[in-house]
C-alpha cells in the first residue's frame, strides 16, 4: 500500500450528487486490482479517511466515482484541478480475475446506484476474456444512471429505474432471472439489501450453482485493518471487510448478521 499526494486531474459531478474525479497517482494506478478501494483524507486533521473504490485506471492515473453522502465527501467535491488529495492505496482484496481462453467467458454485472463505481474497473480488465459482458443497473431515476458513453464499448447495458423513467421499473434485481443463466461468473455491488436479496432469493434469480462474487459498502474507521469496525461473519469466521474483501463470495457472508458486531 502506498501513500501518495494524488494531483485532480479532474473533478465533475457526472449524475446528481455523484462526482468523478480522476488522480495523478503512478503508484496506485500501477498496483490497482479491481474491486480494491483507497482511503481519502477529505478535510482537517480531525477528519477519518473515506473509503472510496477504485472507479478505473489509465496510464499513470486513477479515478474516483463518490457519492456526496456526508461533509468529507461535500468538501471534495470543491477541490479543483491541480490540488493535491492525500490517498492511501491500493487496499483490499479485489476481485479475482481468472485468465481463460480469449473471448470464451460471459460476464454478468449487477450494480445497484453507485455500486457501478468498482465494476467499471472490473469490465475493463476481463474484457480480453468475455465473449460477452453484461452490465445490469439499477438507479432511482434516470439522472442517476450512469452514462453508458463512459463504459467500455463491448458492454452491453440494461437498466432499472425505480420511477420507470429509463428501463425497466423496477428494481435491477428483476432482471436478474433474464440474464443469469446464461452467465459463467455473475459479480454484484449495492447496497447492502440489494445483495442480502440476492443471497436469499438464488433460485428465484437463477444464481444456483454459479461463482456470484459480491463487493460489500461499508462504513470503515481505519481501513487498515485496525480498529475492527467492519467485522462480519462468515462461514469461515470473523473476517473485515476492510482486510479481507470487500469482495466476497455471496455464498460465504453469514447474511442474517450483517449488523456490527
Ligand atoms: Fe478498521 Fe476495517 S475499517 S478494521
Amino acid at each position: 500500500m502506498n501513500r501518495e499526494d494524488c494531483e485532480i486531474v479532474s473533478n465533475i459531478e457526472l449524475m446528481p450528487g455523484i462526482y468523478l474525479m480522476w488522480l495523478q497517482a503512478p503508484e496506485i494506478a500501477r498496483r490497482a486490482q479491481a474491486g480494491q478501494f483507497v482511503m481519502v483524507a477529505c478535510g482537517t486533521e480531525n477528519t477519518l479517511r473515506r473509503p472510496i473504490s477504485i472507479h478505473s485506471v489509465e496510464d499513470d492515473r486513477f479515478a474516483l466515482l463518490y457519492a456526496v453522502v456526508g461533509k468529507g465527501t461535500e468538501r471534495l467535491t470543491h477541490l479543483q484541478n491541480g490540488s493535491k488529495l492525500d490517498v492511501l492505496g491500493p487496499i483490499g482484496n479485489g476481485f479475482q480475475v481468472f485468465p481463460m481462453p480469449a473471448g470464451t467467458l460471459s460476464y454478468l454485472i449487477i450494480a445497484g446506484g453507485i455500486g457501478i463505481a468498482p465494476l467499471r474497473f472490473l469490465a475493463e480488465k476481463v474484457k480480453p476474456w468475455c465473449r460477452q459482458i453484461i452490465v445490469l443497473q439499477g438507479a432511482a431515476t434516470a439522472s442517476k444512471l450512469y452514462p453508458k458513453a463512459l463504459l467500455p464499448k463491448e458492454i452491453s447495458l440494461t437498466a432499472a429505474t425505480d420511477d420507470g423513467s429509463a428501463g425497466h421499473k423496477g428494481f435491477v434485481t428483476d432482471l436478474i432471472p433474464s440474464f443469469a443463466t446464461t452467465a459463467d461468473v455473475i459479480v454484484a455491488c449495492g447496497p447492502m439489501p440489494m445483495l442480502k436479496y440476492l443471497a436469499e432469493n438464488q433460485t428465484r434469480l437463477k444464481l444456483t450453482g454459479k461463482p456470484v462474487s459480491i463487493s460489500l459498502e461499508m462504513r470503515m474507521a481505519c481501513g487498515l485493518g485496525v480498529c475492527y469496525g467492519c467485522t462480519i461473519r462468515t462461514k469461515s469466521g470473523l473476517k473485515q471487510v476492510c482486510k479481507d474483501g470487500p469482495v466476497f463470495d455471496l455464498n460465504e457472508v453469514i447474511w442474517d448478521e450483517m449488523a456490527r458486531i
